[in-house]
């Protein structure tokens, strides 16, 4: 085919696929097979395979993600995303009526759209000429981050908007439905990680990939809600808006209705309320909005939320049921956590079995007993807990629950330390607490080993093939093969995944799983002892004095290298090759010793991350918010809220150009 006809055929392809995709994924209407539509994709990819000059940004075939990102850029929303204010009852749903009519000073019943509250994470997207040029998250209101790539991969995302070369500002709701969450969910315990809490954790985390094909992945779908700037001149209202944004060919959101007056909007909440459990999404609450706009005008916004609009939050499920027993549960550091085992219970769709009781205060707390009729509620954020018992179903023959004395895997003698509600196994050599710390190593944020995932590690310590952390540098083919569900491929895969990984010092530092230490603060220390030999040099005060590093973090740093057995681990780490020092030179000029930095705004010559490095390389601290220990607020163009703060508290601003004098590279 010539490169002529290929432009053409290219066109008439994706006029079509984007025809079938509007069908299919906003209308839910296909007009062809799916071997039909794929067909038409593969003829499409591959012509674009073969005339790269002719890809555009706004093909359907971009949707499957593109090239992975170092970072996320700032935006700035001309128009703030605001909040909204929450009821939790039909009373303040009536006095929001009656603050309404006053503002507009009318005894007439006011028009309110009623919606569902989508429980998902807010984004902004902008259609230049009919082409979506910007994805944004909601960040502060005012400044989000630049998500486009991400948001181009949720397959509702229309790149162009039907038959329209209209330029538009849409908010709306990306989130994930709740059997691709309990999919995902599954999929990632089978892979060792750690299953998201709720669906709108997995949006919000999916969101943060770096690699929109990743995203891609997450099967996100999306629910557009309103708009920045009405551009619509003869169109009045609200809920004519959004149909107008769907005849653009934007997912709106399902089951709205417009009342006439508050007694149908309650109406409406408690219709809704009794089938939402049975939507294919999430929703936490209603959203009740004044239809018109020129009333919407008179009312106005605060600089949180408008005063047109406000947010009914469902009350959090609540379900009974037999408390069968209490089990405990040994952590990474020797913490034992009671385990409330539940006689199953369906409740706000899943099935809860188990479920934390955080530690025997809060059982002492509860006042609950083993054999117990338990109320077990579930908010918006799906992690099921117990909150009380029915007194009147207590039959007298309910079991205490008591604190074990030892450890219910090791048999070691349980403490219970004078600052702590915890109670600890401190037997280094307990089972459980090598699982956990073993979990921990290989963690995504640690030393991100693929493949050894929990019930690896199970086996892998069950068989004693792992008997502390280095035992993992140790292992052999034909041990992995032994175990359950591992051929050899997937042990090869794991091999090479223990071998193959180069980590950042400061990764290493936190899957040493030393007390209090987070990422963060792995990074404090990397920065400021180059090598593990310094680190374990500084005594607990030298420590304690270290910016970010408070007394009970420096003790417990202290406390872990002076265990010898401790000691013992980091050289045989070394031996086995594993990163232990920064890549970056102490020796240079450190021109920003010290120095709390904030950036804002978009510079010309770093990118964000860039920026950050270079002040911590030269010995400076890039910290996210200003205060008064803030030394200086670098400021590019288009600074955020961080700026407007650095001149509320005089704090000094200096420019890129200035930035650069300072490190003697202007
Ligand atoms: S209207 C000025 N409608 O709820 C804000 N928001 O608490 C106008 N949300 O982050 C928002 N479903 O993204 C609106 N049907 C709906 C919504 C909805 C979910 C989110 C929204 C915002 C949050 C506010």
């Amino acid at each position: 085919m010539n490169k002529e006809k290929a432009k053409k055929r290219i066109k008439a392809l994706r006029e079509k696929i984007n025809y079938h995709n509007h069908m299919y994924y906003v209308l839910a209407e296909p007009k062809i097979s799916d071997e039909e539509y794929d067909r038409l994709y593969k003829e499409l990819r591959d012509l674009e395979d073969k005339f790269p000059d002719f890809v555009t940004p706004d093909s359907p075939t971009r949707k499957v993600g593109g090239e992975p990102l170092m970072e996320f850029k700032s935006v700035r929303h001309p128009i703030p995303m605001l909040s909204l204010d929450n009821t939790y009852n039909f009373e303040e749903i009536k006095e929001f009526d009656k603050r309404i009519k006053e503002l507009l000073k009318t005894d007439n019943d006011v028009e309110y759209a009623v919606e569902p509250k989508i429980d998902g994470v807010a984004v902004r997207a902008v259609y230049e000429n009919g082409i979506l040029v910007l994805g944004a998250t909601r960040g502060n209101g005012v400044v989000g981050d630049d998500i486009t790539e991400n948001i181009k991969t949720v397959k509702r995302f229309p790149l162009r908007l039907w038959n329209s070369s209209i330029s538009l500002d849409v908010r709306g709701e990306v989130f994930m439905d709740k059997e691709t969450f309990t999919r995902l969910n599954t999929e990632r315990e089978e892979a060792g990680d750690k299953p998201f809490a709720n669906p709108r954790n997995a949006t919000a985390g999916s969101l943060k990939l770096l690699n929109p094909r990743k995203v891609a992945k997450r099967n996100l779908d999306l629910f557009i809600h309103s708009m920045g700037k009405q551009v619509f001149p003869n169109i009045n209202t609200h809920f004519d808006t959004l149909d107008k944004l769907k005849s653009l060919g934007l997912p709106v959101i399902e089951n709205r209705s417009v009342a006439s007056r508050i007694e149908e909007v309650i109406a409406l909440i408690s219709e809704w309320d009794k089938i939402r459990e049975k939507q294919r999404y999430m929703t936490d609450g209603m959203v009740i909005k004044v239809n018109r706009f020129d009333c919407q005008a008179k009312l106005g916004s605060t600089a949180k939320a408008p005063r047109w609009a406000i947010a009914y939050k469902f009350k959090a499920k609540q379900a009974k049921t037999i408390l069968n027993d209490v089990i405990f549960q040994v952590g990474r550091t020797g913490v034992v956590t009671p385990v409330a085992v539940l006689e199953p219970i369906l409740l706000a769709g899943s099935t809860i079995s188990r479920t934390t009781l955080h530690n025997m205060d809060e059982v002492k707390r509860l006042g609950i007993k083993i054999g117990d009729t338990v109320i077990v509620e579930k908010g918006g954020d799906v992690i099921p807990k117990i909150v009380g018992y029915d007194d009147s179903l207590r039959s007298g023959k309910e079991r205490e629950i008591l604190a074990p004395k030892k450890c219910p895997v090791c048999g070691s003698v349980l403490v219970k330390l004078p600052e702590e509600v915890a109670i600890r196994c401190i037997n280094a050599n307990c089972p459980a607490q090598l699982k956990r710390r073993i979990e921990h190593f290989s963690e995504r944020n640690a030393m991100d080993i693929r493949g050894l995932g929990e019930k690896h590690i199970s086996q892998l310590v069950d068989r004693k093939l792992i008997t502390d952390i280095t035992s993992i540098y140790r292992l052999e083919l034909d041990e992995l093969m032994g175990i359950e569900r591992m051929g050899k491929k997937s042990s090869e895969n794991l091999l090479s995944a223990i071998a193959g990984k180069k980590r950042d010092y400061f990764r290493v530092l936190y899957a040493l799983g030393i007390r209090y230490v987070g990422i963060n603060t792995a990074k404090i220390l990397a920065r400021t002892y180059r090598n593990i030999k310094e680190l374990m040099a500084a005594g607990e005060e030298e420590l304690a004095s270290v910016p970010g590093i408070g007394p009970k973090i420096a003790e417990s740093i202290a406390e872990f290298f002076d265990n010898s057995k401790n000691r013992e681990l980091i050289e045989e780490l070394i031996h086995f090759g594993i990163n232990m020092e920064s890549k970056e030179e102490k020796t240079g000029p450190r021109p920003l010793d010290g120095k709390k930095i904030v950036v804002t705004g978009t510079l010309k010559k770093y990118t964000r991350q860039g920026i950050k490095e270079l002040i911590e390389s030269l010995g400076g601290h890039a910290t996210d918010s200003v205060s008064k220990a803030t030394d200086f607020v670098l400021a590019g163009d288009n600074p955020g809220l961080k700026y407007e703060k650095a001149l509320k508290l005089k704090v000094k601003i200096i420019s890129e150009e200035e930035f650069e004098k300072l490190i003697g590279k202007g």
